[in-house]
Formats: structure tokens, sequence, C-alpha cells
């Protein structure tokens, strides 16, 4: 029998903590690391370039397209090749706020889940995002589930913004932010939620080095790594 590589799973909303706790692991178990909003980040990249219609013949079209943004390996993904989007960019109010839309669509989805299950190789794999843990990864060995409040979710990206240069304000966050939790956590497809056997961490008064430590605990708890 072929035994898949390991996966821990981290999900939750936008500015729980994520993309920072999944790197620093991906880092501490050099397991391969998954930042799946980056997938729909460049998959609405791509719509925008194109000047796309949210048309099923026009969506499908770009999911083929975007096979040419990931480096295939023994036919595994490597990674992203996100060169011809800026960071900034890719984190703009703009690209967030379709990529939030097109994550909503059953099919588009559907086909990133493959692309995204490949990215599974030894020895391990850190994926982050909304549905790991419930629909990509069901089986992963350990599933961590971050939350936080609103307003602090709201400072975080208005500091991960502000580096970046971006021109902000409080109102501003709060109001993108409510509006894609709504979306993430009423859409009918892969809802975002925390799988029956997750680990929920409030992370609301928690540096990242904290939450790193904690989670830690845990996977030396797990019989994967005893
Ligand atoms: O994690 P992020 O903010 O980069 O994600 C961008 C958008 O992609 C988010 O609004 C919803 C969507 N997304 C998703 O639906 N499922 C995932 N696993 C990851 C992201």
């Amino acid at each position: 029998m072929i035994k898949l590589a390991p996966v821990i799973t981290i999900d939750g909303p936008s500015g729980s903590g994520k993309s920072v706790l999944s790197k620093s692991l991906s880092k501490y178990l050099k397991w391969f690391n998954l930042e799946s909003g980056i997938i729909y980040r460049i998959f609405a990249c791509l719509f925008l370039k194109k000047n796309g219609l949210i048309s099923k013949n026009n969506l499908l079209s770009l999911l083929n397209d975007l096979d040419n943004y990931f480096i295939y390996k023994n036919g595994m993904i490597y990674n992203f090749i996100t060169k011809e989007f800026s960071k900034k960019y890719i984190i703009s109010k703009e690209v967030t706020n379709i990529a939030s839309k097109l994550s909503t669509i059953s099919y588009v989805r559907k086909n990133l889940l493959i692309k995204q299950r490949l990215f599974r190789k030894k020895p391990g794999l850190i994926a982050n995002g909304r549905d790991m843990g419930t629909v990509v990864f069901p089986d992963a060995i350990i599933k961590i589930f971050l939350k936080a409040t609103l307003k602090q979710r709201v400072y975080r990206r208005m500091y991960e913004l502000k580096n970046k240069g971006f021109n902000i304000n409080f109102k501003n966050i709060l109001f993108q932010i409510q509006k894609r939790d709504n979306r993430d956590i009423n859409r009918k497809y892969s809802p975002l939620k925390p799988a029956n056997n997750a680990i929920i961490i409030d992370s609301s008064n928690m540096n990242c080095t904290e939450v790193f430590k904690l989670v830690i605990k845990y996977i030396k708890k797990n019989k994967y790594f005893k």
C-alpha cells in the first residue's frame, strides 16, 4: 500500500495568523508549505488580466491557463510562479475581492482541489486555508483551526497592508474583512468551519511565537512524531 505523505492543516478566517504559523511550522519540520489562498489569488489575477467574465466557459479556460503558474515535478506541484504579479498587487483590495467571489463557485473549487492535493509530498505538508482540514486533506494527522476577534484581525491586516505601502483605514478594513468572513462562512461549497476533530486555538491575545509554541506541544504529543 502506498503511504501518503502526512499533512498538518491550518484553517481560519483572514487575519487569524495562518500564514505565519504555517511558514514557521514548515521551517521547523522541514516540510513543504501550501498557502492555498495564493492559488485563489493567482486565479483572480488571471481573471482580471483577461478582463474576465464570470461565465463557465471563460472560467474553465482560465483554470487551464492556471497550470502554467505551477512548477510540476514527477506529477506533483512544487511551487507557484507569481513573478508576473507583484506581491502588492496579489494582496490588493481588487484581487482579494475577486478571489473571494470566485472561491464560491463549485467547479472552480473542484478544479483547485485537485491542484492543491498535488502539493502533498514527502516528508510532509503544512497546508493553510479555509477548507484544508474539512475538504482538501480530511485525513490530516493534525488539524488546527485558528480564530481571533474581528478587531484583532483588522489590526493585523492593517499592519500587513501598511507595511506594503497601502493607505488604509480601520473602518474600511473592518468592512472588507466582515464581507469576506460572511462569504467564506456562508458559501454553499466548502464553507469556512473547523473540522470535527480540529484543535481550536483563539490567537486574539497571543503573539506568533506563543501560537507556534502551543502547536509544537500538540505536534510532540501526536503519535506520528513518537
Ligand atoms: O487566505 P487568503 O486571504 O489569501 O485567501 C484569499 C481568498 O481565497 C479568500 O477570501 C477565500 C479564498 N480561499 C478559499 O476559499 N479557500 C481556501 N482554502 C483558501 C482561500
